[in-house]
């Protein structure tokens, strides 16, 4: 029977604890684990400016026949603004993908198909660990090499930079890195400006293929502010590829809204990434669903749904800073080393703690967090952050060795 003869997956251990949470009795439970913006309340809600550009297509959307391939054109061109604002040397072409993971997996099928310059074997991806971690499967399963250095010092709080560095120098002419845009899953450490110019220009230097993952614009400073690295970065390199996801910046996870955007010098390699990004699609999936990408087209065709947009997206940011700065104030952050939590950026941040204390966290105070210590903190009301560094401070402390009778 070929359906027995598959080895047993096991449920991907981050989305099982979302039935783990949902089952848990505790009434005090705290859920900052699944990468989901909440608010105070621990709600998602639709954004005001999504429910009002769903009004305006269900009473104005003429047809639902098929777009092809590339999708919503429109919603691409105005993703190619938001991101790469005005741009002066590069050309850009992208197609309409779905969500994040969707554009990525194409990136990364683009880059596996093309005849590798230098060498033979597989095309390879330098991945700076930690990392995301469906990066891994998406990049595999296109059939790419993946090789990986560190992103962070060993104690998890700063950036390596001389490992970037390293990486440029062991990297062969022709590899791909992949490089996240802002508020970086899971460390919450970003790149600053100079170190994106710096390695923009190394990499360009060595003929090294960017790939970003930008999956947080407007979670870190602003939607400008978090788009400059990534903007650095085209305007040094003869060709980049972006993936673009608009499912926790619009909040329309379940909608799987994203994009692909390619960069390059010249109109003509542009067209040609472009029809094998489509032909790719095609045989992958034929076409992206419409509903979210043009719920985002109309919001960003508006100047006031724009408006209204981005004032939610600012009052989700600024939470998100409000309960960095309040963790990073609070009495016991430095003895569970949390005091950077300040200075970095967007929806997470890595707990140095180990399997035992992410288990202890959840069995003693409910807490969930992600199996590596990713810590969710859109998940963490302020009216929480003493329980939670409370909860993390005593999964902390060694096991009192039981005392013999
Ligand atoms: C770093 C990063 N990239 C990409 C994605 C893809 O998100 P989606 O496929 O929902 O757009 C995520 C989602 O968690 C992410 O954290």
């Amino acid at each position: 029977m070929l359906f027995d003869r598959f080895d047993l997956q096991p449920d991907d251990p981050l989305l099982a604890l979302i039935g783990e949470v949902r089952a848990d009795p505790r009434r005090h439970r705290l859920d900052l684990s699944v990468g989901v913006y909440r608010d105070e309340e621990g709600q998602t809600p639709v954004m005001e400016a999504v429910k009002a550009a769903e009004a305006q297509l269900v009473a104005g959307q003429a047809s639902k026949a098929y777009l092809g391939p590339a999708g919503d054109v429109q919603f691409c061109a105005r993703i190619a603004d938001l991101v790469l604002g005005t741009r002066s040397g590069c050309q850009v072409a992208g197609l309409q993908s779905v969500g994040g993971t969707g554009a990525l997996r194409l990136a990364a099928r683009l880059l596996a198909v093309n005849p590798r310059p230098h060498g033979s074997g597989p095309a390879t991806i330098w991945l700076a660990k930690p990392t995301w971690g469906n990066h891994v499967p998406v990049f595999e399963g296109a059939g790419l090499r993946i090789r990986t250095f560190a992103h962070t010092d060993a104690m998890g709080t700063a950036l390596d930079f001389a490992a970037w560095l390293e990486m440029v120098e062991r990297a062969e002419p022709g590899d791909a890195v992949l490089l996240q845009g802002c508020g970086h899953n899971p460390t919450g450490i970003d790149f600053t400006a100079q170190q994106w110019a710096t390695l923009a220009t190394r990499m360009a230097d060595k003929g090294l293929f960017p790939l970003v993952d930008l999956a947080y614009q407007g979670f870190g400073l602003g939607l400008e502010e978090d788009a400059a690295g990534v903007r650095a970065l085209v305007e040094r390199v003869p060709e980049a590829l972006i993936a673009v996801s608009c499912n926790k910046t619009f909040g329309l996870y379940r909608d799987r809204v994203g994009a692909l955007l390619m960069t390059g010098l010249q109109a003509a390699p542009l067209a040609k990434a472009m029809a094998m990004a489509k032909a790719l699609a095609r045989g992958e999936y034929s076409m992206p669903p419409d509903h979210g990408a043009a719920v985002v087209r109309t919001v960003l065709e508006s100047a006031d749904l724009t408006a209204l947009w981005t004032r939610e997206l600012d009052a989700m940011r600024t939470r998100l800073i409000q309960t960095r700065k309040a963790i990073a104030a609070h009495p016991l952050a430095s003895d569970l080393g949390l005091t950077g939590l300040a200075d970095q950026k967007g929806m997470f941040c890595l707990l140095g703690a180990g399997h035992r204390v992410v288990q202890r966290l959840k069995d003693e105070s409910a807490i969930y967090v992600a199996p590596d210590g990713r810590v969710n903190l859109a998940g963490l009301p302020l009216a929480r952050v003493d329980d939670f560094l409370a909860g993390l401070a005593s999964a902390s402390r060694a096991p009192q060795p039981e005392m013999a009778l």
